[in-house]
């Protein structure tokens, strides 16, 4: 919440319920989606309003009543001001993407970090985007390296249909082939041996998949992004944490790698963090 935002809102909340409001939302296209922290529908409205007045572009407020869940990866949603929707079109890196934001998984906060893997792509390069969503990393490799194909996977088969909708807004036609399956049977069956990126998008599956990341790499290895959620109080490091973990699966595995860039991607709650290892694998397994 900007702190022009946090004022005008402590116009219609007293100071003890602005306290209670949850301190973020994201703006996805024209849709507001915000959390609150307390049970008090009056200050769900108030915040949904000014959300309104402020941005001028938001048509619709949502608010998130449940975690996000499942092997999709959603998350249930209620109106609470405006246009009764949760299908928008959104913008970024210059390409444009039609998102349900209740029937598939989408964030707006990793902007930085698909613009960071578009900026690693070689010209030439093959890629296996094992959990796609709706192609957001893919179509935007795809728009900003000129010759490089991307097999495009996701279980989810709304998130595969705006996937196939958003290779055609954004005319990567036969540089995206968007792929609907579990990303380990499609990769064991059609894509052994093929990339020279694997790109692993969710974290709650990275540790469990990363044998069919090494498996889609072409016989000289590659490169690996495995995202990760570590948790780290005082000291600690969750970068050096997510290492730990992997470095004892990849060995486990007889893979030889090197680390590339590894960083913190976002923070996702007090002690939690979202972290990216970029991996080199310079020697893959005899056998999977
Ligand atoms: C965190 S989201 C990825 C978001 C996406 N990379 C983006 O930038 O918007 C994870 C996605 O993985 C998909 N998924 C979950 N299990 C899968 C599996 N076994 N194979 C393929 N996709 C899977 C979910 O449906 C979900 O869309």
């Amino acid at each position: 919440m900007t702190k022009l935002f946090r004022e005008k809102l402590s116009r219609v909340l007293s100071s003890e319920e602005l306290a209670k409001v949850y301190t973020s939302f994201d703006i996805v296209g024209d849709i507001a989606i915000i959390k609150t922290q307390n049970e008090d529908n009056l200050i769900e409205q108030a915040v949904a309003t000014q959300i309104m007045i402020t941005h001028k572009g938001v048509k619709t407020v949502l608010i998130q009543t449940s975690p996000i869940l499942g092997d999709f990866r959603v998350r249930q949603l209620k109106l609470l001001a405006g246009e009764n929707k949760t299908l928008t079109k959104y913008r970024e890196s210059g390409c444009v993407f039609m998102v349900d934001v209740e029937k598939c998984y989408f964030s707006p906060r990793l902007l930085g970090e698909r613009s960071r893997i578009a900026s690693l792509v070689k010209p030439g390069e093959t890629i296996v985007n094992m959990f796609a969503g709706v192609g957001c990393f893919s179509v935007i490799i795809a728009k900003t390296v000129v010759d490089c194909l991307v097999f495009s996977i996701d279980v989810n088969p709304v998130a595969a249909q705006y996937m196939k909708e958003n290779i055609r807004l954004n005319r990567v036609f036969g540089k995206v082939i968007p792929l609907l399956g579990d990303s380990k049977e499609i990769i064991k069956v059609n894509l052994q041996g093929k990339a020279d990126r694997v790109l692993m998008p969710l974290p709650e599956k990275a540790l469990e998949y990363l044998p069919y990341a090494l498996c889609a790499l072409k016989k000289h290895g590659g490169w690996i992004h495995y995202y990760d959620f570590q948790h780290a109080v005082g000291d600690e490091d969750p970068v050096e944490k997510t290492k730990l973990k992997v470095a004892e699966k990849l060995s486990s595995l007889g893979a030889g790698y090197v680390w590339g860039g590894s960083r913190i991607v976002r923070s996702t709650g007090p002690n939690w963090y979202q972290t990216v290892l970029d991996i080199q694998v310079i020697s893959l397994p005899n056998k999977f």
